[in-house]
C-alpha cells in the first residue's frame, strides 16, 4: 500500500528528526521542519545582536503575518485571531470569557480534554451551573440528535473537543454547529489535535471560539498557540485578564478594549516562538492540509490493519472518521513498559491513562492505552518496524 500526494522523501528531507527517530508522537508534537528551526534560531541571533525589542520591531511585518497565515488555515479574518502560549491557555481564555451564571446550562461531551473538563467542573460548581454530558451514538461519537434535544434557552455554553487526547475519533463538529445554529449558546471548540491534520473551516464548523497548540499536528514550537474569535461573539464576551495590550489606558479611570481579537493576548510573549509558528503553519499550508490528511488517513488505516492482526492487541478508537490519532491495549503488557522499551529503540508513542480521561474510558473499561499517532512525514516502512517492536514488546 503506497500513499501519494505528499512528497515523502522531499518531506522527511526537510525534518532532520526523521533522521533519528521512529515518531508516533505527534499528538504529543510534531517533529519540527528546517523551516521552523531555522526561523527560531535565526530570530534569537537577531535578538542577540540587536535587543529583544528592536529585533521585535524589525520583525513587524512578519508578526503581523503569522495572524494572515492562521486566517488563511482556518478561514476567518486575521483579526478574529489571538495568539497564546498554549492551547490551554487559549481554551481558558475563550472559556473564563463567557459570562455564565447561577442556573445556566453548560453541554460538553465525553471526549472533552481533561484540563478543560476540569475547569468547566469546578466553574459550574462555583457559579452553580450545571454541567451536562451529551450521550455519545452508537458510534462512540457525540450524538447531534440528543444534542439537540438537550438545547432550551438556559445552555450558555457548548464546549466540546474535536479530536481527543485519548480517542482518535472525530467528532462532528460541523454538525453541532449545524444545530446550534440559532440557539443563544456559545460554541467553544478545542481543536488542539485536528488543527494541522485536516482542513478546517469555521464558516463550516459554525463555532465562535475555537482554540489549539502550534506544536502538535502544526509542528510549530512548544508553547505557542492560538485562539479564533468570531467577530460577532466578540462584544457577547469579555477576557478574564486585561493589560495594556489588550486594552488603551484612555484616562486615569478610563479603559478601552482593543477592537479585535487580540485583546485575548497579553503583551509579553516569545518572539522568536510566534515567528516560529508562522513558518509551521506556512510550512502545512505549502503542503496543502487535505494532501496531509489524506496522507495520515492512509498511514493510519494500515497501522490499524497491521496491529489488529497482532494476538492480544486491541485497537480502540470509535467513531466514523478516522483520524491520525491511534489508540490501542496490550492483553497482558504494561503501556507504560511497552512505551519505554520502544522509546529505547528509539521509536516513540505515547500512553493515555484513565486518569487523564475518565469520561470516555471508564465506560469503555480501559484503564491505559498506547497511542500511536502518525503524521505525512511517517512511512509505510516505520508503520511495520512499528507493528513489528509492539510484537515482540
Ligand atoms: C485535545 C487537547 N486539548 C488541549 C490540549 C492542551 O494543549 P497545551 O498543552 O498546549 O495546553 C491537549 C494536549 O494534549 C489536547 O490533546
Amino acid at each position: 500500500m503506497t500513499i501519494t500526494d505528499i512528497d515523502v522523501a522531499k518531506a522527511r528531507a526537510q525534518t532532520p528528526g526523521c533522521e533519528r527517530v521512529l515518531h508516533f508522537n505527534n499528538a504529543g508534537a510534531g517533529l519540527l521542519s528546517r523551516a521552523v528551526i531555522e526561523t527560531l534560531t535565526e530570530h534569537l541571533r537577531l535578538e542577540s545582536l540587536t535587543g529583544s525589542y528592536e529585533a521585535q520591531a524589525a520583525k513587524a511585518d512578519a508578526l503581523q503575518n503569522v495572524y494572515a497565515s492562521f486566517a488563511a488555515l482556518l478561514n476567518c479574518r486575521a483579526d478574529e485571531i489571538a495568539l497564546t502560549d498554549g492551547s490551554t491557555q487559549a481554551w481558558h481564555r475563550a472559556f473564563h470569557a463567557v459570562p455564565l451564571e447561577r442556573g445556566d446550562r453548560v453541554l460538553t461531551a465525553s471526549n472533552e480534554y481533561n484540563s478543560n473538563w476540569l475547569s468547566l467542573r469546578r466553574t459550574c460548581d462555583r457559579i452553580g451551573c450545571s454541567l451536562e454530558v451529551v450521550p455519545n451514538d452508537v458510534h462512540g461519537q457525540l450524538d447531534v440528535r440528543a444534542l439537540t434535544n438537550m438545547l432550551d434557552d438556559r445552555v450558555k455554553l457548548v464546549a466540546i473537543t474535536h479530536i481527543a487526547t485519548s480517542n482518535g475519533m472525530v467528532n462532528p463538529v460541523e454538525a453541532v454547529g449545524a444545530a446550534l445554529r440559532g440557539s443563544n449558546a456559545i460554541y467553544l471548540l478545542d481543536a488542539c489535535q485536528s488543527v494541522g491534520q485536516m482542513p478546517m473551516d469555521v464558516e463550516r464548523i459554525g463555532c465562535d471560539l475555537l482554540t489549539g497548540a502550534g506544536r502538535k499536528f502544526l509542528r510549530g514550537p512548544r508553547g505557542t498557540g492560538f485562539m479564533y474569535v468570531r467577530r460577532s461573539v466578540l462584544d457577547r464576551i469579555e477576557p478574564a485578564v486585561i493589560d495594556i495590550h489588550a486594552a488603551r489606558w484612555t484616562g486615569r479611570d478610563t479603559y478601552a478594549w482593543r477592537a479585535d481579537a487580540r485583546r485575548f493576548e497579553q503583551m509579553e510573549f516569545n518572539v522568536a516562538d510566534r515567528l516560529g509558528l508562522g513558518a509551521a503553519v506556512d510550512h502545512a499550508l505549502g503542503w496543502g492540509v487535505d494532501a496531509i490528511e489524506a496522507r495520515i488517513l492512509g498511514l493510519s488505516t494500515l497501522l490499524r490493519k497491521r496491529l489488529s492482526e497482532l494476538p492480544g492487541v486491541e485497537v480502540r478508537d470509535q467513531g466514523t472518521r478516522p483520524s491520525g490519532i491511534n489508540t490501542f491495549t496490550l492483553a497482558v503488557r504494561k503501556a507504560e513498559d511497552v512505551m519505554l522499551k520502544l522509546r529505547a529503540q528509539e521509536i516513540n508513542c505515547s500512553v493515555t491513562r484513565i486518569d487523564w480521561a475518565w469520561l470516555d474510558l471508564e465506560p469503555r473499561g480501559i484503564t491505559e492505552m498506547i497511542r500511536a499517532s502518525l503524521h505525512y512525514y511517517n512511512t509505510e516502512e516505520e508503520v511495520e518496524r512499528f507493528v513489528q517492536a509492539i510484537a515482540r514488546a
